[in-house]
């Protein structure tokens, strides 16, 4: 449980008056809690199945023999409490397989549900992932399906995010292959779309509010870095999801469909369209 708020009064008037369409910069709490200190993400790291870590370990000599080569649950231990050394990053997904995990992300969640759930619905999949990274790392241009905030636990970073519903950064094609699993996670970026960002750095005890998918990229600061990433999906967003899949078959039959509106746009009819294609396929 947590002993204070996660989100302070400011915060969670700050976060009504933007969600669900626009980034903002909040703040919290949560500096110096006993789950997030780097010993306690080394155990959480031990704890989690191989298949939700993902590491970049910069440690490995370039000669190493095979048989040398550190087993995962031991690199990314090792990496986690070296992260101050550069080059090397983790990521800790869904945080909440392990049970002190999945209570702190309910404890924050909750702070949120008075203003999440009479806009975009229910609190639906809640997901947490943690991010340990080195001074100066980058996290390529991409976009993520789910409802996010962002807390800098240790260390800073700058986030530059982009307007979501604009399409002269990526065509509604490019949302629909996303949706069907179809694209690279990481998105094209060109030059001329730097203009159209809005850069945000947060120090320790500051979070960001990064709407679904909102392109974005980030910069390390030079300090390691900690970050943790509570996400939630609603009945909006998977309608938004779904009726872009669905738009993606009316482009197969050759038509030029509308994309889906941007919140509070329901985007029902689509969405229940494709539910019912995806049963009648299996
Ligand atoms: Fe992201």
């Amino acid at each position: 449980m947590l002993n204070k708020m996660a989100f302070p009064p400011e915060a969670l008037g700050a976060f009504a008056g933007i969600y669900p369409n626009s980034p903002a910069k909040l703040t919290h709490g949560l500096v110096g809690h006993p789950l997030l200190s780097l010993d306690a993400l080394a155990q959480l790291a031990q704890a989690l199945p191989a298949g939700s870590i993902e590491y970049n370990s910069g440690f490995l000599p370039i000669g190493i023999a095979p048989e040398d080569v550190p087993a995962p649950e031991l690199g990314v231990v090792e990496t986690i409490r070296r992260i101050a050394e550069s080059g090397s990053w983790v990521a800790l997904k869904r945080i909440e397989q392990v049970p002190a995990y999945a209570g702190l992300l309910r404890d924050v969640l909750a702070e949120l549900k008075a203003v999440v759930a009479p806009r975009t619905g229910a609190m639906m999949q809640l997901e947490g992932f943690v991010f340990i990274t080195s001074p100066g790392g980058v996290t390529p241009f991409h976009f993520d399906p789910e409802h996010n905030i962002l807390l800098q636990i240790q260390g800073s970073k700058t986030m530059t995010l982009f307007p979501v519903e604009d399409e002269v950064l990526f065509s509604a094609p490019v949302h629909e292959d996303f949706h069907l699993g179809r694209h690279h996670r990481n998105l094209p970026w060109r030059d001329e779309f730097a203009a159209k960002g809005q850069a945000i750095t947060i120090q320790p005890g500051e979070a960001i509010h990064v709407p679904v998918k909102a392109p974005h990229w980030v910069q390390n600061g030079d300090a390691p870095s900690v970050s943790l990433s509570v996400t939630w999906r609603s009945e909006w967003s998977y309608a938004e999801a779904d009726a872009r899949a669905f738009n993606s078959v009316l482009r197969g039959f050759g038509l030029h469909p509308r994309s889906p509106g941007a919140y509070p746009a329901q985007n029902r009819a689509k969405a229940l369209a494709y539910r019912a294609l995806r049963k009648v396929r299996g």
